[in-house]
């Protein structure tokens, strides 16, 4: 199926906690080749300590840098935390908020990502804000209330030209890591209903701007029939990411 707006595809990889130095630049390597093509976006969030040879081992190829998560104060006491202009000084143009790891294991709320967006576009960093349900709440029926509060509750206050340049990203709690992906037609329901929400957030022409990604267990195996959904305009990869075979076929979705 064709893509009815002009959403250009995000291949996002969240390396979480994997690759030291040396691993960073022998998994770009062997990816770059799959990155050239002009009609998708590549990304790479590998851990804060190989961002900046990540940084130089991407230079002149067609690869972005992501950080993980970001600090939502610009400076201080804060141990262990890194902020948005860190990040952008190591060489991101993206940033990945509020993943449902970071929401489970480390207390972030739709309200801390809210604040973590803001310190994101204040220096520029293109924030990917993650939201899904677990399978408790799929199971109760609640997924698209659940959807609908984060996001709203996520971008509170931001205004309909902001919202029109964000990504989001789709990852269902019970599907990341699990080797369990959402069929696409479950997929695609929340796409399509998060899509409508951001009619009312971003207006009827900033809605179509926003790119949907796809989180939750995207192999080489399903990405195609994933991305042949018309609201999945991307994917945010974990696990497969590692795999320089398994995340450049991902790269290469037909
Ligand atoms: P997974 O992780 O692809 O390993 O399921 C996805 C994610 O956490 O972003």
């Amino acid at each position: 199926m064709k893509k009815s707006a002009p959403r250009r595809a995000l291949i996002a990889g969240n390396w979480k906690m994997h690759a030291t130095r040396a691993e960073a630049v022998a998994l770009i390597d062997s990816i770059k080749e799959a990155a050239g093509a002009r009609d998708r976006e590549v990304v790479i969030a590998p851990p804060y300590t190989a961002l900046e040879t990540a940084a130089r081992a991407i230079e002149g190829t067609a690869i972005g840098l992501a950080g993980q998560n970001l600090h939502w104060e610009p400076k201080g006491a804060f141990t262990g935390e890194i902020s948005g202009e860190m990040l952008k000084d190591a060489g991101c143009t993206y940033v990945i908020v509020g993943h449902s790891e970071r929401r489970q294991y480390f207390g972030e709320t739709n309200e801390t990502v809210r604040q973590k967006i803001e310190a994101a576009l204040r220096v520029a960093l293109k924030p990917i804000m993650c939201i899904g349900e677990t399978l408790r709440e799929r199971e109760g029926g609640n997924t698209l209330p659940v959807i609908e509060r984060q996001v709203r509750d996520g971008l509170a206050g931001f205004g309909r030209d902001v919202v029109r340049g964000l990504t989001i990203a789709y990852e269902p709690v019970w599907a990341i890591g699990t080797g369990k992906t959402a069929t696409q037609e479950q997929a695609q329901e929340v796409h399509a209903a998060i899509r409508t929400l951001l009619k009312e957030l971003a207006g009827d022409t900033g809605s179509e701007a926003v790119r949907v990604l796809y989180g939750g267990s995207v192999k080489a195996d399903n990405i195609d029939t994933l991305m042949a959904q018309p609201d999945i305009d991307g994917a945010l990869v974990g696990g497969a990411s590692l795999d320089a075979a398994a995340f450049s076929r991902i790269i290469g979705f037909r």
